[in-house]
């Protein structure tokens, strides 16, 4: 079995793999498309992070390819639909940086109460300005959280370890931790809101979500926050508000267009403003949320090729059989989701005298997977009347 990391992933990754007894090639930048092809040519496995694009024929063109390791948050850049149609698993790392957000915001809330960014600059110019006025502690204060999920919800934990009255307001029902309250409404947070923080997902209907109007409802002098996405917040309506002093903070991490690498020019239209701190999109940016992301996708895609569970993958339905077959033959069958189809492929095994010890199936869409697990071994031309079925899209044996 083998194994091709690209663009520098966590040497996490490279541990829990080799101690798998997976032969591992590292490449320490990104490959073009014809450079991926000819090296994915003999590889099971392909790990990458945000700059690698794996097309549909990048995934066409590997029929030994079983998954794929997004070894970041996002897997825009791969052909999602080519990797289910070829029945080849792609894992990415969701939670790995969750709490690194977290820490930024809770760093900034109280940088921003306190002025740092400008006591800090003021300092370096040497200018000594050792007044109160406007410094404020965060205890007692109301946060409001915008996206109650991952990041919203473990925010909600921190802040109120701080003393803080949190808030919070999404789309779908969600539990509230601790003593934090649920709104209703947008308008209803912000009403009540003397910080509001945004993290929401990049759902489409998200752009502009937040603008001149509801700037306009926050409290006065109040502080804002956006970690989550660029396109959600109307960064003219935001300079605005700062100017006015009806704002009297900002923190922003995403805009909605960010430079593509270190060293490139960076323009915003909130530059220049005092008590606005701006990062490069560095909020999951630590070297923890690194490690647990090469941890987390390498687990996964170690679990796909020794057990054939799916948990957590992006793109095939989840199935886990529980145990890794030692005195048994793990049989793992993605095939096209129509009916009848698990009758026939039992009827194969039946035929050749194999009885099923477990199996569990489940369908996403158009694509079923089942994991069957029978005692001893099977015969090779089981294996191939079973791969030649016109339902088969993807064949193997846990290994
Ligand atoms: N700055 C960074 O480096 C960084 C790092 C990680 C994640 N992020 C971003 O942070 C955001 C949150 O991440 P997460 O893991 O918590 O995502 P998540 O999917 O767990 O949570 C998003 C929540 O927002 C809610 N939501 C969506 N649209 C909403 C709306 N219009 N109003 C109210 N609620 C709404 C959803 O129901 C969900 O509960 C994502 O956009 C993610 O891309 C940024």
């Amino acid at each position: 079995m083998k194994a091709l990391l690209l663009e520098n992933i966590h040497p996490e990754a490279e541990r829990l793999l080799t101690e798998r007894g997976i032969e591992l090639e590292t490449v320490k930048g990104a490959l073009d498309e014809d450079e991926l092809i000819d090296a994915v040519r003999d590889v099971q496995l392909l790990g990458i992070r945000s700059k690698t694009t794996v097309t549909e024929r990048v995934i066409s063109s590997s029929p030994q390819l079983v998954g794929i390791g997004a070894f970041c948050i996002g897997t825009n850049q791969i052909d999602l639909s080519a990797a289910t149609g070829h029945g080849v698993a792609v894992f990415n790392a969701p939670f790995s940086n969750t709490r690194s957000v977290v820490e930024l915001v809770i760093a900034e809330i109280i940088s921003m109460a306190r002025h740092l960014t400008d006591k800090n600059a003021k300092m370096h110019a040497g200018v000594w300005d050792k007044s109160a006025t406007g410094a404020h502690e965060v205890r007692g204060r109301t946060l409001g959280i915008v996206g109650y999920g991952n990041i919203g919800s473990q925010l909600s934990v921190i802040a109120e370890a701080l003393g803080m009255q949190v808030y919070f307001y999404d789309v779908a029902d969600k539990l509230a931790l601790g003593n934090a309250r649920r709104c209703e409404t947008l308008d209803e947070l912000l009403e009540v809101s003397e910080t509001v923080s945004l993290h929401v997902d990049g759902r489409p209907g998200n752009a502009g979500l937040f603008g001149a109007e509801q700037f306009a409802k926050m409290r006065p002098r109040s502080l804002f926050l956006n970690l989550c996405r660029g396109i959600v917040v109307d960064h003219e309506a935001l300079r605005a508000q700062l100017e006015s002093g009806h704002i009297a903070g900002a923190a922003v991490d995403v805009f909605p267009s960010e430079p593509k690498k270190t060293g490139d020019p960076f323009t915003s239209s909130l530059q220049g403003i005092p008590n606005v701190i701006l990062t490069p999109h560095v909020g999951g940016s630590t070297e923890e949320a690194q490690e647990d992301i090469g941890r987390f996708v390498a687990g996964k895609l170690r679990d796909y090729l020794g057990a054939g569970a799916t948990t957590m993958s992006v793109n095939l339905p989840t199935v886990q059989l529980d145990g890794t077959p030692t005195d048994r033959t793990r049989i793992l069958h993605i095939h096209r989701n129509v009916p009848g189809v698990l009758a026939t492929a039992n009827g194969v095994l039946a035929d050749f005298g194999v009885n099923i010890d477990s199996q569990s199936l489940s369908t996403r869409g158009d694509l079923g997977y089942v994991i069957t697990d029978v005692a001893g071994g099977v015969p090779a031309e089981l294996l191939d009347k079973l791969g030649s079925l016109p339902e088969t899209i993807r064949l193997r044996l846990a290994d």
